[in-house]
């Protein structure tokens, strides 16, 4: 059995999977999120730690053999800044990816550094969220704490390393730091420098489906799990995704629809895009990927419902939308700022064209859509690199809704795989945790045999017309509102 631990931002999701790729149990462990000035974004990396402790013993209380437990693996919330003091304890709330603090940084590395010395450097430019600009932010805002800096890590890697004792990361995850060279797979001399810190305080890097060693007798006794246990490096949670999902080899798509919302692209070959618009990372199967952020998704619907209109019943709020393709509300989703396409932290979210009948379902509506035309931002980009992407695979807590799978489909004009799990990061994790132990001879290998497809969504070509023109006029609403924002 292998154990794939997701560490979202709203929550940790466990997932026990058997050897052959059933999953036996899944559960969740929430944890809180502060956001302790407008746009900043922070959570303490121990409560993500407690979690995993309470998560891993409910998990495989009662369900299975202990002793059978082989590899636990990850799929982690990518480009949190995590640091460690030299007696290996957390110096400062992690600053997590979709915190926006770090405008002047960004700044500083496009247009000082700029954005052709950092794309040779390590194929991407600087996005507020990404781990790079977050130490400078410290070096100057904190810096007593940055002086206190041992040990850098993401965030999934402070769970690898209290469950193995190694400092190790990813390819994938490291990719998001901007400061490791995805084309070579190794840190950037030149970018470690610009940021001041040495190669000591970066760990190691392993391919996500390496083994960094065995679990301490410390953690194996804390979790009542056998001495022998591997970890096994892990993805960030977007690659995890696209091997939960079968996005692996050359132009496969997977997009996700969670806090975040991603749109993912595989490839055989290291590519970059003229503009760095999309980032250029490495995947989890070995390979490299293209891939569109956006800062909020369903967190967007999440915010909409329960902060705002005040109910949990999604199902119901969504059965009494109509007139799909013929809203005249359009949302802009960018209420923590936005990163693909435009880079702008300052963004933000915005309703236009109510009317007097306008009712409360064509803003539910609204706000699914908007998310939609925000995704199909970053799906031009890669149409335009000449990518040719005809389906798409899906998941995420939103894809779980209906109505928001059937507009994704018609607003992206792409068939939309269904996969028989939605657990994307946990399911892929537990898939790089059973090849890090041998059970598989590859990511490939083990994706294709495991990962099944259950439904289709297809695109109805009315709709598509529809959703078309109203894209059309989705394109320039940011454009003539970003000046009002400060
Ligand atoms: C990807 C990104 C988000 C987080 C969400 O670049 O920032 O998708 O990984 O956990």
């Amino acid at each position: 059995y292998y154990i794939g631990l997701d560490l979202g931002t709203s929550a940790l999701k466990l997932l026990l999977m058997s050897g052959q790729g059933e999953i036996c149990k899944i559960i969740s462990k929430e944890y809180p999120i502060s956001f302790p000035k407008p746009g900043w974004s922070e959570q303490n990396p121990v409560d993500w730690w407690n979690a995993a402790v309470d998560g891993i013993r409910e998990l495989v209380r009662d369900v299975v053999d202990k002793n059978q437990i082989k590899g636990i693996s990850f799929g982690g919330q990518m480009h949190g800044l995590v640091v460690l003091d030299k007696d290996d304890h957390v110096i400062r709330p992690a600053i997590l990816w979709n915190d926006g603090r770090t405008a002047e940084e960004c700044k500083y590395l496009n247009e000082v550094v700029g954005t052709e010395k950092l794309s040779q450097y390590t194929a991407n430019i600087a996005f507020a969220g990404f781990t790079a600009p977050k130490i400078l932010w410290m070096q100057k805002h904190e810096p007593e704490n940055f002086r206190k800096i041992h040990k850098i890590m993401l965030p999934k890697d402070y769970l690898a390393y209290r469950l193995s004792g190694v400092f190790c990361t990813d390819v994938s995850d490291a990719s998001g730091m901007l400061l490791f060279d995805v084309e070579h797979k190794c840190w950037s001399e030149e970018m470690l420098n610009i940021c001041g810190i040495k190669r000591e305080q970066v760990a190691d890097i392993y391919e996500s489906y390496e083994a960094v060693g065995t679990i301490t007798s410390e953690a194996a006794g804390e979790l009542g799990l056998p001495q022998n246990v591997k970890i096994i490096a892990g993805a960030g949670d977007n690659a995890a995704a696209a091997i939960g999902t079968g996005t692996v080899g050359d132009g496969r798509c997977n997009v996700s629809l969670g806090t975040s919302g991603t749109i993912f692209i595989s490839s055989k070959n290291f590519g970059v895009d003229e503009n760095n618009a999309l980032h250029s990372f490495a995947h989890a199967d070995g390979h490299f990927h293209l891939m569109g952020c956006m800062l909020s998704a369903a967190s967007c619907n999440k915010w909409w419902m329960e902060d705002i209109i005040g109910t949990k019943e999604y199902g119901k709020e969504q059965e009494s939308v109509q007139n799909l393709g013929e809203n005249h509300v359009f949302f802009l989703p960018y209420l923590m700022g936005e990163r693909s396409p435009h880079n702008d932290p300052d963004a933000r979210g915005a309703f236009i064209g109510m009317s007097m009948d306008t009712k409360r379902s064509d803003m539910t509506l609204a706000v699914l859509e908007g998310v939609a035309f925000a995704m199909r931002d970053s799906l031009e980009v890669a149409k335009s690199l000449g990518i040719d992407i005809k389906r798409t695979t899906i998941c995420g807590g939103g894809a779980k809704s209906l109505l928001w799978r059937k507009i994704m489909a018609n607003v992206l004009n792409l068939e939309v795989d269904i996969i028989e799990s939605e657990e994307g990061p946990g399911y892929g994790g537990a898939i790089l945790a059973a090849v890090g132990c041998g059970e598989y001879d590859s990511v490939e290998e083990a994706a294709k045999k495991l990962v099944k497809v259950v439904d289709t969504v297809k695109p109805d070509s009315e709709l598509v017309k529809k959703y078309e023109k109203r894209y059309k006029i989705f394109r320039q609403i940011y454009p003539n509102l970003k000046f009002l924002y400060p």
